[in-house]
């Protein structure tokens, strides 16, 4: 039986781990909270009043979330106690909740946004997870999924060598769109993305056309609250 990584014993080394395996592809580990969170501010063309990082872990996204949706109010929520003490410290006046606590007052958001969280949820409850996420989005709101691609073989080893990665049971495009269409959601639109590293900004362009191809370093999924 896989043994679940418990995010309380990385708050200290997360950054510096993520930074040491990824720094072949960006020198800054904030250059993936950012270009991710560009991606979702442009495919979101409804108001957005509040939104949610499932899964915000020490809360690396939450600046970036803060400024692209600037007139919303951002909530994020993690398992891991010790992580969401970090993302409190970093992020004050950001209201933090623990999934192990009972959420049932946490309301309705416009967006949740979540990276990097579902390869950790074993295989067996992600339906219910993304259930629950579909309970706390308003009609016609949106959740966008990032996750690693697993046809990507620099994504696998970089996955395979990680600490905090020992659970990992990585997702394919379509075992994610069924599990959120399965949870109610309906699935919008499905991208790779993360090609280029950022020093090759004059293939900036390029990145944009290369959404179909599964050779980028992760993917992305937009559904929505099916009403
Ligand atoms: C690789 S980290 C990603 C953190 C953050 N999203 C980021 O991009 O930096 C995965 C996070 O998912 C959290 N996690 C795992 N299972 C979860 C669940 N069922 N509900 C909420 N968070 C979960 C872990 O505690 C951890 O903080």
């Amino acid at each position: 039986m896989i043994k679940r990584v418990d995010f309380d014993e990385y708050t200290d080394s997360y950054n510096e781990l993520l930074g040491e395996k990824t720094k072949f592809f960006a020198s800054g580990d904030e250059y993936f909270a950012r270009y991710k969170i560009e991606l979702v501010r442009k495919h979101v063309n409804t108001p957005v009043k509040r939104v949610l990082e499932f899964g915000c872990g020490i809360g690396r996204n939450i600046p970036f979330l803060q400024e692209a949706f600037s007139r919303a109010t951002v909530v994020g929520s993690d398992i891991s106690r010790a992580s969401l003490d970090v993302a409190a410290r970093e992020n004050p006046g950001v209201e933090f909740l623990c999934e192990e606590d009972n959420l049932a007052d946490i309301g309705q958001f416009d967006l949740i946004f979540v990276a990097g969280v579902f390869h950790h949820i074993p295989p067996n409850q992600r339906t219910l997870a993304a259930g629950a996420l579909r309970n706390r989005l308003e009609k016609l709101g949106h959740v966008f999924v990032f996750e690693h691609n697993p046809y990507n073989p620099i994504t696998r080893r970089i996955v395979n060598t990680c600490p905090y990665d020992e659970d990992a049971v990585l997702l394919k495009p379509t075992e994610l769109k069924s599990t959120l269409r399965t949870a109610g959601l309906s699935v919008e639109r499905t991208e790779y993305c993360l090609f280029v590293p950022p020093r090759f900004s004059m293939l900036s362009g390029l990145e944009r056309r290369l959404g179909w191809l599964p050779l980028g370093g992760q993917y992305w999924v937009q559904a929505r609250h099916d009403v």
